[in-house]
């Protein structure tokens, strides 16, 4: 068993590890980065698929998105903006697919002044909302103990309205049935995007993608450390006390003052804590999971839908494929969409053969753009679920009455344990962004618990 010793050891070398270690780093600690898997990057995956390179896991990246710009411009990334030139279509509960161009979709006079009614009471809630502190707003408690779609069905009983509305939040985003999370964690999650309308502008939440592929981001951080970062390194245990850490890996101990779990808050009880993490924790953690997408990658030998005047921008909560687009890369002569299919419709598709599963997927994506969607040259889906190290997608969100009761102490440190990820963010909440703002807050709380140490002891 090889023994490392460093300042600071991290667990998980995603976008939100490897930025904490970088700054360590520059703040002359030494660090070492532990990953399970055998390549960087964690839910950023830029892989080739026959031929067609695909984005698997993140890949947008939104106006408000402060610290994953500021990094993708100081690692050297071109950003371009999504395709978006022509019509979208929008699928109603008749089955019938509507072209539209502009913010509003086709539906009748009625329901379009509703939801336009409700989602400025949405925008003016989520302004109330510290994205950082949601369980500190004066009705948090009111707001986490009523689901998401109980409350939005006791403010209208139009049908599609309550489906279109909550969808952004729910089947979109926290990907999880809009029965299983609260209206606070629906709020949180708006808010981590400056607002409800925000939130469900695809202009503005799937703005630009990275030339080349979003992985390069913690790709590059990577190649900064060097021999620091140690692929095919599951931590196992990790013993901790007054005086530091030490984690054990199938064949590798380090020692170090400080650990950083960068990882899913749900894949922290696959490690050995010795001794136990305190109560508090052991219960926090087990109101935390993932939600679940299936992210549907089609390639054809050209971008048809475009001479078609479509922008392949398509969105139904009546579909199994409920939101798709133009995802084809920059430059590229041939056309990619992606699709994504979530929560319940995931768990449906995944009792089928990979046949009919694909069948049906790609007949969804026929509703939007006819016939021709169904001969991808290329055809794959990214199944996150089966990850072992990452267990869903897109992240992490509490349960019904979870995030005002635990969500202060997310990323509260145990002794010398601190915590980053995107699942823990306010602003950039499960997003890419967000895993580098706490990968950033670990790190800058660990050289001010250091430097304080320090100044007690020069006072001794
Ligand atoms: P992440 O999960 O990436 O990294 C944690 C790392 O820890 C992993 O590499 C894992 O292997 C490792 N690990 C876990 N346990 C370990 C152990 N015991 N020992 C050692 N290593 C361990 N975001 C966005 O901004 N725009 C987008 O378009 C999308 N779209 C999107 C699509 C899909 C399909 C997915 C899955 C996700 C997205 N996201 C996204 C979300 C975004 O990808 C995600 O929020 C961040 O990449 C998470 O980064 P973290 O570093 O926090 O965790």
């Amino acid at each position: 068993m090889a023994e490392i010793t460093r300042d600071v050891l991290i667990i998980g070398a995603g976008a939100a590890g490897l930025t904490a270690a970088n700054d360590l780093r520059k703040a002359g600690l030494s660090v070492a980065v532990l990953e399970a898997r055998d390549r960087v990057g964690g839910r950023l995956w830029t892989d080739v698929i026959e031929g067609a390179m695909l984005e698997i896991g993140g890949q947008w990246v939104s106006p408000d998105q402060d610290a994953l710009k500021d990094a993708i411009e100081e690692l050297g990334l071109e950003t371009y903006s999504r395709y978006r030139e022509g019509d979208s279509v929008y699928v109603g509960p008749d089955g019938q697919s509507h072209r539209f161009t502009g913010e509003m979709f086709p539906v009748a006079p009625e329901t379009e002044a509703v939801i336009a009614e409700i989602t400025e009471r949405l925008d003016a809630m989520v302004a109330e909302i510290d994205p950082d502190r949601p369980w500190a707003h004066a009705k948090a408690e009111e707001w986490d103990t009523v689901t998401w779609d109980a409350w939005l069905r006791a403010q209208t009983d139009d049908d599609e309205a309550v489906r279109n509305l909550a969808f952004a939040t729910g089947t979109a985003m926290l990907t999880k049935p809009t029965h299983s999370f609260s209206l606070l964690q629906s709020l949180l999650m708006a808010a981590s995007a400056g607002s409800y309308s925000n939130l469900v502008d695809a202009d503005f939440i799937l703005d630009k993608r990275v030339v080349g592929g979003l992985q390069q981001v913690p790709q590059r951080l990577a190649e900064r450390l060097g021999d620091d970062v140690l692929l095919n390194q599951p931590v196992r245990s990790l013993e901790w006390g007054p005086n530091g850490v030490k984690a054990t890996t199938d064949d590798l101990t380090v020692s170090a003052r400080y650990a950083i779990l960068a990882h899913a808050p749900v894949l922290y009880s696959r490690i050995s804590f010795v001794p136990p993490l305190p109560r508090r924790q052991h219960q926090m953690h087990q109101h935390l999971s993932m939600g679940f997408v299936i992210k549907v990658h089609a390639v054809y030998e050209t971008p048809f839908w475009r001479k078609d005047g479509l922008s392949a921008t398509a969105f139904s909560p009546y579909e199994l494929v409920h939101e798709a687009y133009d995802n084809t890369n920059h430059g590229d002569e041939r056309g990619t969409l992606v699709g994504f299919v979530s929560d319940a419709n995931a768990d449906g598709v995944f009792e089928l053969s990979a046949e009919e599963r694909k069948e049906r997927i790609l007949e969804s994506l026929s509703h939007y753009y006819g016939d021709e969607a169904k001969n991808p040259v290329v055809y794959y889906e990214s199944d996150w679920g089966s990850e072992e190290w990452t267990r869903g997608a897109y992240a992490a969100s509490f349960d019904m009455g979870g995030l005002h009761r635990y969500g202060a102490d997310l990323r509260t440190p145990v002794g010398p344990i601190h915590f980053a990820c995107s699942d823990l963010a306010g602003a950039g909440y499960q997003h890419v962004d967000g895993a580098i703002r706490m990968g950033q807050l670990a790190a800058s709380n660990i050289v001010d618990a250091i430097r304080d140490a320090g100044s007690a002891e020069d006072a001794v």
